[in-house]
């Protein structure tokens, strides 16, 4: 969700952006970009969300290999709409290192002009390996003009239900936030939040890119999600640290573990799990009938 300069949450309208496509590309990292309307003022509408396909909560979707798909907003259209004080702004960007794959180039392109929710880093395409300090201190400078109020990092195989973590954050602090699902390390019930998605606030962030200890140190090397709670640690930062387990989960081998008040699910690594999360969540529910089409 992104700040407009007048800094009211911006309404995007429902728009037609649910074309899940598909890229190989290794690895997965979508980019939540959040702003809210300050504390205290009222809810947020499931319909109303920012990046959203109509009728659905949330949506990300993914095509096996690796591959990337998304629905999101682009800057440019939410300029259009009015400024809505009660509604969450989110922007859903996927995230890629330096592209050099032309075919891979020909997607992105395609995606970037249709949807314009691609952002690419300057960096060598990998997980574990500094992407995601590459990301969480490039989006303080790339949005530095438009400052958002959370940047949240989740994976590709992961479902989140963009309303319900807006309305989670909705009486959180602005500042000094670290949420996600905590991983407890010895007496430390939160010492990290688990990979499948975690937000900080935006001063977080700019404290990530402006640290140079974290490079002076090479410690971008490692499972990234360990890495941004040591550098917190460290640092002192992320001190309003919530953990949302049980609402972030990861979905078990027999699929029988969702929950109505998911925040998010994780570990969608095939179809057919996607297809039981939108099943469950009623993400495809209440499609029109029509001659053009019959679905069992
Ligand atoms: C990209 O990264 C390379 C290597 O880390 C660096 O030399 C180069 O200056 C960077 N380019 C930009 C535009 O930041
Ligand atoms: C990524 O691509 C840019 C532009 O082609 C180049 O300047 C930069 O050095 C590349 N960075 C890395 C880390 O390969
Ligand atoms: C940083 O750590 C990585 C992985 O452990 C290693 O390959 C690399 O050489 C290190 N770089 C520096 C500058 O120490
Ligand atoms: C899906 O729709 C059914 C029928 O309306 C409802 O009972 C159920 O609670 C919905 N599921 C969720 C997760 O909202």
């Amino acid at each position: 969700m992104k700040t407009s300069s007048s800094s009211h949450g911006l309404h995007l309208p429902g728009s037609s952006l649910c074309t899940p496509y598909l890229l190989l590309v290794p690895l997965g990292l979508l980019a939540v970009l959040l702003v809210l309307p300050s504390l205290g003022s009222s809810n947020a509408r499931s319909g109303d969300l920012g990046v959203l396909c109509r009728g659905a909560d949330a949506y990300s979707s993914n095509r096996g290999g690796g591959g990337y798909a998304v629905v999101a907003s682009g800057a440019d259209e939410a300029k259009e709409a009015p400024p809505r004080p009660d509604v969450a702004r989110v922007d859903v960007r996927f995230v890629f290192c330096n592209v050099t794959d032309p075919v891979d180039a020909a997607l992105l392109a395609l995606e970037i002009k249709r949807h314009g929710d691609v952002l690419v880093l300057n960096c060598t395409e990998n997980m574990n390996d500094g992407k995601t300090h590459e990301y969480l201190s490039s989006v303080p400078r790339i949005f530095a003009s438009t400052p958002y109020d959370y940047v949240m990092k989740t994976d590709d195989d992961t479902y989140l239900r963009v309303a319900a973590l807006a309305e989670e954050l909705r009486t959180k602090p602005r500042d000094d936030v670290y949420l996600g699902h905590g991983f407890a390390v010895g007496d430390d019930p939160m010492q990290f939040m688990h990979g499948m998605g975690y937000v900080v606030s935006w001063d977080v962030a700019q404290w990530v890119s402006t640290n140079q200890e974290i490079l002076r140190y090479n410690d971008t090397h490692g499972p990234e999600d360990l890495l941004v709670g040591k550098w917190l640690n460290i640092g002192k930062r992320g001190k309003n640290r919530y953990s949302l387990k049980p609402r972030m989960y990861d979905l078990d081998w027999f699929m029988d573990n969702f929950q109505p008040d998911t925040v998010a699910v994780h570990m969608l690594k095939d179809n057919k799990r996607w297809a039981a999360t939108f099943r469950y969540f009623n993400v495809t529910a209440g499609l029109q009938p029509s001659n053009l089409y019959h679905l069992p």
